[in-house]
C-alpha cells in the first residue's frame, strides 16, 4: 500500500506543497482497498469515515504498468462505495485538482457532481 501510495503522490503532485505521507493509520483507521490483478497489486483507494453521513474518498490510483482505462478506477470506486454503505454512509464526498483532467473524467462520467471549490492562496500575500 505504500510503495502504491507514494507513486501516486509522485504523479498526482498538483498542489505547491507537499502531500500527505503514508501513515499506518490509513490501513488501521480508514478503509483501505487494494486492486490485485493475477496476484499483483495494481490500484488502490481510501475513504475516511469521520463524517456520520459521508465517507470521504481519497488516495485512488491505479499504476500505469497495470495499464490503464480498463475500468479498474471504476471498480475500485463501487468497491469502496459498497465498504461506505457497509458503514452506513449515504454519500460519498471528494476533492480532485482542476489541472487532473482524467480523474475529473471519471468522476464525472460515474455521476459526481460539483459540490463546492477549493480556494488556495499562498498565506504571504494576505501578510503585510
Ligand atoms: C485517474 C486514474 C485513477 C484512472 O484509472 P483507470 O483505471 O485508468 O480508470 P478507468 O479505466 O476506470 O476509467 C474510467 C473512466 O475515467 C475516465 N478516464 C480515465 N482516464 C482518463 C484519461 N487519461 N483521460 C480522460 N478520461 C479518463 C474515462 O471516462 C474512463 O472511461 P472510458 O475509458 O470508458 O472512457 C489513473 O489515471 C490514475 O491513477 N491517475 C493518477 C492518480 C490520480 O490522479 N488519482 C486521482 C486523484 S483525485
Amino acid at each position: 500500500m505504500r510503495e502504491l501510495w507514494d507513486e501516486g503522490v509522485v504523479e498526482a503532485n498538483y498542489t505547491p506543497f507537499a502531500s500527505q505521507p503514508f501513515t499506518t493509520h490509513l490501513i488501521s483507521e480508514r478503509i483501505a482497498l487494494l486492486a490485485l490483478e493475477d496476484g499483483e497489486p495494481v490500484g488502490t483507494v481510501y475513504a475516511n469515515l469521520t463524517h456520520e453521513q459521508a465517507g470521504v474518498v481519497f488516495g485512488l490510483y491505479v499504476r500505469p504498468t497495470a495499464r490503464r482505462r480498463r475500468g479498474i478506477a471504476r471498480a475500485l470506486m463501487v468497491a469502496i462505495a459498497e465498504a461506505l454503505q457497509t458503514e452506513g454512509r449515504t454519500h460519498m464526498q471528494l476533492s480532485v485538482d482542476r489541472p487532473n483532467k482524467a480523474a475529473r473524467s471519471l468522476y464525472k462520467t460515474m455521476g459526481f457532481e460539483d459540490a463546492a471549490w477549493t480556494m488556495r492562496i499562498e498565506a504571504a500575500n494576505l501578510v503585510s
